[in-house]
């Protein structure tokens, strides 16, 4: 079968998707539900009807755009990934898998491939943890991971619930109907870029994905004494802010301390209040981010946090709460599709090397539902979540052909 990628119109679809943002090109701010993550849905949208796809949204606004296969009944093969973007970002996290998942099914039609199993491209709703705290949140739905009562209660900085934002955005129906039957796809494959600096730096052109790191997110808050920033003396201080500041301190010491260079910890964001300047800050929120391949390892990470968290309450006479917003398992991709990405990758000639992903993706909550893999291409020195993130055209179209090549096989 003679694959062809139109790099040429990827690109340019590409950059009209990175149009849709909230801040001034290169950076791309794109949040869950807002006007302009709504307008890039119906761009996408319209770019699978154009292909007479039969595109459906289920009540989170996960979108899917089904080939229908010659035995409709068989479960399908999936791709796809997400276009919400936190805010600051740049225009390839998430977008490579769904413009180029759209490429890899158009390079078949135009091969006049005839699928057997219907393949299906997938738009996941808030693949970010940016307006609802917790990442995946439309794959854990449709894994069943994530308990519909208890997505109804998620809410936004403004305390707009999830039901009232969805709702907005004409997404209606119960949450209830979003899970998908176990049997829904035989297969799931993942394009995404590689969030790292491994394949570029050993010029390795795909990235086969053997194991998913999981996350765990909590929100700690400090509870101190405020006060007059002149008045008050450094003894009698409970200084929330000089608590927390300890408290990073000791999230890395944790994460440095395991034997593993798969632990990682981040504290991204940081409230303080009243967060005046002459005001002793009297309570601190943090996000607090852990993540590793290996659970036990991850939750031993969170262990030590925990009694930092206490020893620091008593030395310095402040109140500190950590909530769990998840603790997720760390997924295996399939073996049998990763021996499929990397025929893939020889029939076409390009070299690849398994590797682990450090990111999460929706593929960890799909791993749940059905067998999954991922592909990575490059991405220059592996920035990613910034401005200057950016692939390669060539790398984008060596992910959509070997993306094609393995759907048409898995849909045999
Ligand atoms: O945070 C992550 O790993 C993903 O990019 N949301
Ligand atoms: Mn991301
Ligand atoms: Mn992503």
């Amino acid at each position: 079968m003679q694959l062809e990628i139109d790099s040429k119109r990827l690109q340019q679809e590409l950059e009209k998707l990175a149009s849709y943002s909230d801040v001034p090109a290169p950076a791309v701010t794109r949040v869950v539900y807002s006007a302009t993550d709504l307008a890039a849905r119906r761009y996408v949208k319209h770019l699978c009807r154009e292909e007479g796809f039969d595109i459906r949204e289920d009540a989170a606004g996960n979108a899917f755009a089904r080939w229908t296969g010659s035995d409709a009944t068989l479960p399908a093969v999936g791709t796809g990934s997400h276009i919400d973007a936190i805010p600051n970002a740049g225009m390839y996290d998430g977008t490579v898998g769904v413009l180029a998942g759209l490429e890899a099914m158009r390079a078949l039609q135009r091969a006049k491939f005839k699928p057997r199993r219907s393949l299906e491209l997938l738009v996941f709703t808030a693949e970010e943890p940016t307006r609802f705290g917790i990442g995946c949140m439309g794959s854990r739905l449709l894994a069943g991971v994530l308990d519909p009562a208890a997505g109804a209660r998620l809410h936004d900085a403004q305390n707009h619930s999830l039901d009232e934002v969805r709702g907005l955005a004409g997404f209606t129906e119960p949450l209830s109907t979003v899970a998908l039957p176990a049997d829904y796809y035989s297969a799931f494959v993942e394009l995404h870029i590689e969030q790292g600096p491994v394949l570029e730096r050993k010029q390795i052109d795909i990235g086969i994905v053997t194991n998913i790191a999981a996350p765990a997110s909590l929100t700690i808050t400090i509870e101190g004494e405020g006060g007059h920033a002149g008045a008050v003396l450094m003894p009698q201080r409970h200084d929330a802010f000089c608590a927390a500041a300890e408290l990073a301190l000791e999230v890395e010491t944790a994460a440095r301390s395991t034997e593993a260079i798969d632990t990682v910890a981040t504290i991204g964001r940081c409230e303080v209040f009243p967060g005046a300047v002459n005001s002793i800050p009297s309570r601190v929120r943090v996000s607090l981010d852990v993540r590793d391949t290996n659970q036990v390892r991850r939750d031993s990470v969170l262990a030590v946090i925990r009694k930092a968290c206490d020893a620091i309450s008593h030395t310095r006479g402040v109140h500190i709460q950590a909530e769990v917003l998840n603790s997720d398992a760390p997924a295996t991709c399939d073996p049998k599709l990763v021996e499929a990405l990397a025929a893939a990758c020889d029939a076409h000639g390009l070299s690849h090397e398994r590797m682990v992903s450090r990111a999460y993706h929706d593929s960890l909550f799909m791993a749940r539902i059905a067998p999954v893999a991922m592909l990575f291409i490059p991405c220059r020195g592996g920035v990613s979540h910034r401005p200057d993130e950016y692939s390669t055209p060539e790398a984008i179209a060596n992910g959509a052909l070997v993306l094609a090549e393995t759907m048409a096989a898995l849909s045999q």
